[in-house]
């Protein structure tokens, strides 16, 4: 078999580049309305509610801040599905669009154990965005809030 000369595999790579341009995802920012916010459901202090503005809000919230290669397929795939995802299990501004208020509650108490961890944001975020990790001060002021949650769930279900 002849053997593809170098050139040709690059030249072919930047047409592939350039050809999948071509799709290109919905990055889609809804409308705010802010009586469907998580603050106007539960108290969410000033300090906590910053964290989860500069750290969070990205992929749960209807205010995403779109980078430049959210607009350069592949990433911009990876990125929009991530928002999807994201909006899809949590959306911050549009806390009336979970599934039942139940859920929502659970889903504030898991947030300490997900920011303890590093869980979120996740790892490949944190790299990209600077300014985004959760420091431990900060962890412990989201961990008091979130904690409270969980609490409440715990005494429901009584000794679990
Ligand atoms: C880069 C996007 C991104 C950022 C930033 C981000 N998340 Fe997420 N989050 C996701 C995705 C995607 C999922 C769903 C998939 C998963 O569980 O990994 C998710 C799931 C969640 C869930 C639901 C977990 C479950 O088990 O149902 C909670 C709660 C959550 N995130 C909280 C946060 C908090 C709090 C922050 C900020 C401190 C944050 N996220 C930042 C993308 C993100």
């Amino acid at each position: 078999m002849k053997r593809i000369p170098a050139k040709w595999i690059v030249v072919g790579s930047i047409a592939f580049l350039i050809l999948i341009q071509i799709i290109q995802p919905s990055r889609t920012n809804p409308p705010v309305v802010p009586s469907r916010s998580l603050e106007a459901h539960v108290n969410v202090p000033p300090e906590v509610q910053s964290v989860l503005k500069r750290s969070c809000y990205d992929c749960h919230s209807s205010s995403t801040v779109w980078p430049w290669y959210s607009y350069v397929a592949p990433v911009s795939w990876y990125v929009a599905h991530d928002v999807n995802v994201g909006r899809s299990h949590v959306n911050l501004q549009d806390w009336e669009a979970q599934v039942n208020p139940q859920e929502g509650l659970e889903h504030l108490g898991l947030i300490c154990k997900l920011v303890r961890n590093g869980n979120m944001p996740p790892a490949d975020y944190r790299v990209m965005h600077k300014g985004t990790d959760v420091s431990p001060e900060e962890t412990n002021a989201v961990c008091a809030w979130s904690q409270k949650f969980s609490a409440a769930e715990d005494s429901d279900k009584k000794g679990d």
